[in-house]
């Protein structure tokens, strides 16, 4: 699969005639909710889990240098935890263009923290997408963050800026505090 999913997500018209529709965010659509929402409401999904395992060569790094930023992979039995903002369909052209490389709609049932659930939809970097960089140690993971920078800014501010929030919404990460901590004693 190309990096570019522009097309690809406007292909997708699961929630066409919906007024309104859900989003799940778990990575810079936490710390960086540059569009309107109605509603923002802390939420999971499961079976899936955040990793750094993402190439960022349009945001946090370059086509010869690419950054690492969050996507998820499937995991049996995990709960990522997030932030899931209630959105209008238009949306969806601003973070279709947003998130353009390698990042697909998928149709995924949302659970509040506060209690319920809706079907919505999430943005999910999957392993064929050519901009995929797969597993890495965690302190291999934090020294490419650390050396790397693109036009949205430094990488390692995407990656603190997400262990604040995540901190500030009372989650635990494993996987993103320790990078967090090999970043800390990289400096
Ligand atoms: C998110 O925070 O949910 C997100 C991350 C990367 C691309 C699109 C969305």
């Amino acid at each position: 699969m190309s990096h570019n999913t522009i097309a690809i997500n406007q292909r997708m018209d699961k929630f066409d005639g919906h007024h309104r529709v859900w989003l799940f965010g778990y990575g810079s659509l936490i710390f960086k909710a540059d569009f309107p929402f109605i509603e923002r409401r802390p939420a999971h999904i499961d079976n899936w889990t955040r990793r750094f395992w993402q190439g960022s060569h349009d945001h946090r790094g370059t086509e010869t240098a690419p950054g690492r930023v969050a996507t998820l992979v499937p995991q049996e039995g995990a709960r990522c935890a997030g932030m899931a903002y209630l959105i209008t369909p238009e949306v969806f052209a601003h973070l279709d263009h947003r998130e353009k490389n390698g990042y697909l709609r998928l149709a995924i049932d949302i659970h509040f923290e506060a209690g319920g659930s809706e079907e919505g939809l999430v943005y999910i970097a999957t392993e064929d997408n050519a901009a995929f960089l797969g597993e890495a140690p965690e302190l291999d993971i934090a020294r490419q963050i650390a050396s790397s920078r693109g036009p949205s800014g430094a990488n390692r501010d995407y990656l603190v800026d997400l262990a604040h929030a995540l901190r500030e919404m009372g989650l635990d990460d494993p996987h993103v505090f320790e990078i967090e901590q090999h970043l800390a004693q990289l400096d």
